[in-house]
C-alpha cells in the first residue's frame, strides 16, 4: 500500500497557479464533440475523470487529439456519434456517466456504461427517472446502479421535471437530452447548483433561458458551432491550498486565474463569513465564466452554522471546511448534507472518522457533522479511502500537525488534481 508522510507548514507564501476546472472541461469536451467541426479546448483538465469522458467520446467515434494542455476535438455534428466499440468506460467519474446518458438516451444505438467499484455504488436512479419519462430505455442493476444498458430512442418526449436534490449532474444530463428532443424541456431544482452547462450552452448560443427557479429549453437542436474554450482554475481545487493559507500562521498566497462562478463559492463566502482574509483582484469573464485572481492571508476564524441552502455551491468543499471547522472558535454546524453520503465515499464518515483519529472533535449526523473548533490536531495515520477530496482535506490538516502524518493511498488525487502533491509540497 502506498503513503505519503507530511510534516507541518512554517508559513506559506507563494504565488500558484491549481489545475484546470474539472466540470468545465467535461462539459467542453462533450458539446465539442457535438459540434459540427473543429473546436480547441485550451489548458484542459489532465485528470483521470476528465479522461474518462475523452476517452468515451472517442469510443464513440469522436477523434480527439492531445498536445500537452490542449485538445483538438473534430466534432461529428448533433447526430454523427457512432455505436461504441466497446462498453463505455465512466471509471471513478459520476460526471461522466451521469452526463453521458443524456447523449446516450436519444441515439439509434445501443450502448453500456460501466465504472469502477465506488462508481457502481452510486445511485443512477436520479438521472434514469427523469431520462424514462422522456421516453428513455435504460436498464440498471437494481434499477439505480452500473452498469447500465441504453437502447437509444432518437424521439425523446419533452418533460417538465422537478427535481428533488440540487444535483448539477443530473440538470446537466436532461439538458443534454433536452438538445434531442422536439418541444419545451423545463427543469427546476431545490437550489441551483453549479451552472456551467446553462453557461457553456448560453456561450454556444443554444436556445436555453433561465426564469426565475426554472430553467427551459427550447426546441431541437440542429448544429452547435464549433467553438474554442480556455478551461479557468477550479475552486475547488485551489479551496485547499486557501485552507492551508488561512491555518498556517503568517502566511499569505496569491492564487491566479481560478474560476469565481457563483454557484461553486460557497466555501469562500462561508469561509469570509467566518472572518478569513480572501480577496478577488483582476476580476473579468473569460468564455462566459467569471475568473479572478485570489489573495488569501491566515486568519482567526469563528464558527459557523450550515443548513441545506447553503450545501450545493459548496458540497465537494465540506470535507474541508469540516477540517477548517476543527480551528475555529465555537462550535460549527453543517446539515442538509446528506448527499455527501453518495459521493466517491461516504464524506459524512470518511471525514469524521479520520479526523477524529487525528483529535478532532466531530460528531457524525445523520445530515452532516457538528465540529467542536479550537482543538489541537495530533499526528496520526489516516486513510483516504481512495477518495480524492478527502486525501487533500486530510493533507491540509497535516499543515498545522505537531509531527508526521500519515495518509495511505494518497494517489487517488489523480482524479481531479494530479500533481496535488508536488504542488502541495512546494509551498
Ligand atoms: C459535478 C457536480 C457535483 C459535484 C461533482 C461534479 C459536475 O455533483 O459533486 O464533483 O461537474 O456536475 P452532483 O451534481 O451530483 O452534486
Amino acid at each position: 500500500m502506498n503513503t505519503i508522510k507530511l510534516f507541518k507548514k512554517n508559513s506559506v507564501n507563494s504565488e500558484i497557479e491549481v489545475v484546470s476546472d474539472k466540470s468545465i472541461t467535461h462539459r467542453a469536451v462533450i458539446f465539442a464533440s457535438l459540434s459540427s467541426g473543429q473546436c480547441e479546448i485550451k489548458n484542459f483538465l489532465q485528470s483521470a475523470d476528465c479522461f474518462s469522458t475523452i476517452n468515451a467520446f472517442r469510443n464513440l467515434g469522436v477523434v480527439i487529439d492531445q498536445n500537452e494542455s490542449n485538445l483538438k476535438v473534430y466534432g461529428v455534428g448533433i447526430n454523427g456519434l457512432l455505436p461504441p466499440k466497446s462498453d463505455i468506460d465512466a471509471g471513478n467519474s459520476g460526471t461522466t456517466a451521469r452526463l453521458i446518458c443524456g447523449v446516450l438516451a436519444s441515439q439509434n444505438f445501443k450502448s453500456k456504461i460501466i465504472g469502477d467499484k465506488s462508481l457502481s455504488k452510486r445511485p443512477m436512479k436520479r438521472v434514469i427517472e427523469p431520462l424514462r419519462a422522456m421516453g428513455a430505455n435504460i436498464s440498471a442493476v437494481e434499477d439505480n446502479f452500473l452498469p447500465m444498458e441504453i437502447n437509444g430512442n432518437p424521439n425523446l418526449k419533452p418533460i417538465r421535471w422537478n427535481s428533488k436534490i440540487s444535483s448539477a449532474q443530473v440538470k446537466s444530463c436532461i439538458l443534454l437530452a433536452a438538445m434531442f428532443t422536439n418541444g419545451i424541456v423545463e427543469y427546476r431544482e431545490p437550489v441551483l447548483s453549479r451552472d456551467h452547462t446553462e453557461r457553456l450552452m448560453k456561450y454556444l448560443k443554444l436556445p436555453i433561458e433561465i426564469k426565475s427557479n426554472k430553467i427551459v429549453f427550447e426546441g431541437k437542436v440542429k448544429q452547435i458551432s464549433p467553438f474554442e474554450v480556455i478551461v479557468p482554475g477550479d475552486p475547488s481545487s485551489a479551496s485547499y491550498f486557501i485552507a492551508t493559507a488561512i491555518l498556517v500562521p503568517g502566511s499569505k498566497l496569491y492564487l491566479k486565474n481560478v474560476c469565481i462562478n457563483p454557484t461553486r463559492m460557497g466555501f469562500i463566502d462561508t469561509l469570509i463569513k467566518m472572518g478569513a482574509k480572501i480577496v478577488f483582484q483582476n476580476e473579468r469573464i473569460a468564455y462566459n465564466e467569471p475568473v479572478a485572481d485570489i489573495l488569501v492571508e491566515s486568519s482567526k476564524l469563528r464558527s459557523i452554522k450550515l443548513n441545506k441552502d447553503d450545501i450545493p455551491s459548496m458540497i465537494d468543499e465540506i470535507p474541508l471546511l469540516a477540517v477548517v471547522a476543527t480551528q475555529a472558535d465555537g462550535v460549527t454546524e453543517i446539515r442538509g448534507a446528506k448527499e455527501l453520503r453518495v459521493k466517491e465515499s461516504d464524506r459524512i464518515k470518511t471525514i469524521t472518522s479520520q479526523l477524529s483519529e487525528m483529535g478532532a472533535k466531530v460528531v457524525e449526523q445523520e445530515d452532516g457533522m457538528i465540529i467542536i473548533g479550537g482543538t489541537k490536531l495530533r499526528p496520526a495515520e489516516v486513510e483516504s479511502f481512495d477518495d480524492h477530496r478527502i486525501a487533500m482535506s486530510l493533507a491540509v490538516a497535516s499543515s498545522i500537525v505537531d509531527g508526521e502524518t500519515i495518509i495511505k493511498n494518497p494517489e487517488c488525487v489523480s482524479i481531479s488534481f494530479p500533481n496535488f502533491w508536488e504542488l502541495f509540497k512546494s509551498i
